[in-house]
């Protein structure tokens, strides 16, 4: 009987119980094969084995739950660790460690689901002799190599449901409305939620936003006649000129840390310019957080049960991929490195702005 393992990494994301579901019944329920949980992604191999038998009964009832029966890397990189030694924290390399560790469990090939920091551990860790296969994952949608992430459409359901909310509220009292949402590095979330929740603008990291256009774009609304204005804000967007948040010293900060990020100094802006009552509203992990799609259920599925016949062929250093409507094998390699950003000049910038939408330039 074969016996595989499984960890999840990295911050949590609807479907992954979905992954994890599918993995066991394909491995357990269809080959016979016993599989391993590993506890709190890489650490439960550092500080362990720490193991979660994954039988049937394990993963009754959890395909509709957020979050991961895993639980989550806390601590990071096993190729550059913290470690306390003589009241110092010290970055090691303690990856012999795991796959020490990981020989001690006994299985034969570890499916690593998990986004960018994740999938490079694990390519890193197939690179030096530990059979893995890898699932991708992340509600930012900033993985290359796969069309869509799963846990994605769930975060823009519940962006949209929130924007369509704050539409009502906004509406009622004359104000402004940011709404301040996930996505350190891409747009995705903000720029399709924003598009089905009917934003009025819509800034990203990938365009770094004129504050003074925001304003006229809210004064032209108030021209037409609407009183209110939804502004979404990707938490790492940034003001043209202005740097990414952590790249600005204290003198150009412009207030940021201080008001609490990107949102915040948005709505202060556009109340201080235009004197007109704003709120903020941070999104924050509400977006990571419950229960999954119908889609990232069905994606989660799909890419837990073809990792198992990933482990099969034995095609390892491959990760699962949606590539148009099927589930592919394609290498770590695709994925990692450089992130999968929001283009510009594509197409669903050129629709937000079709729709009258507008994007911070
Ligand atoms: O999963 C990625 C992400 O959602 C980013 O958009 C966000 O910056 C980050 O997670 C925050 O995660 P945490 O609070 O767990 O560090």
């Amino acid at each position: 009987m074969k016996t595989i393992a499984i960890l999840t990494g990295g911050g949590d994301c609807p479907g992954l119980n979905a992954v994890i579901r599918g993995v066991v019944r394909a491995a357990v329920l269809k080959r016979n094969w016993k599989v391993l949980g590993i506890a709190d992604g890489f650490d439960g191999l550092v500080d362990g084995p720490r193991i979660i038998p994954l039988d049937m009964a394990a993963v009754k009832g959890i395909l509709p739950r957020g979050g991961t029966i895993l639980g989550t890397s806390n601590r990071g990189n096993p190729f550059a660790y913290p470690v306390e030694e003589g009241g110092e924290v010290k970055l090691m390399d303690v990856s012999r460690r795991v796959v020490e560790n990981f020989r001690k469990v006994g299985a034969e090939a570890l499916i690593a689901v998990g986004g960018d920091g994740t999938l490079k551990i694990a390519r890193q860790l197939n690179d030096q002799g530990m059979p893995v296969v890898g699932v991708p994952k992340t509600i930012d949608n900033d993985l290359r190599g796969t069309d869509v992430t799963f846990g994605y459409n769930t975060a823009v359901g519940v962006v949209t449901e929130a924007l369509d909310r704050l539409h009502t509220t906004a509406e009622s009292h004359n104000r402004v409305m940011v709404v301040e949402v996930m996505g350190r590095d891409a747009g995705w979330i903000a720029l399709e939620s924003g598009i089905a929740g009917s934003a009025d603008v819509i800034l990203i990291p990938e365009i770094p936003f004129d504050m003074e256009k925001v304003c006229q774009a809210i004064l032209a609304r108030k021209e037409r006649g609407s009183r209110f204005s939804i502004v979404v804000v990707s938490e790492g967007a940034f003001p043209a000129g202005g740097g990414k948040i952590v790249q600005l010293t204290a003198d150009q900060n412009l207030g940021v840390e201080r008001l609490g990020g990107m949102g915040q100094w948005v709505a202060a802006e556009i109340a201080r310019r235009l004197e007109i009552e704003t709120r903020t509203v941070v999104l924050g992990h509400v977006q990571r957080g419950g229960t999954p799609s119908p889609f990232d259920r069905i994606l989660g599925s799909r890419f837990g049960t073809k990792a198992v016949e990933l482990v099969e062929q034995g095609s390892f250093g491959q990760m699962v991929a949606l590539r148009g409507r099927r589930v592919e094998a394609v290498a770590i390699e695709e994925a990692v490195g450089e992130l999968n950003r929001v283009d510009p000049e594509g197409e669903l910038i050129r629709t937000a702005e079709d729709l009258g939408v507008m994007v911070g330039r």
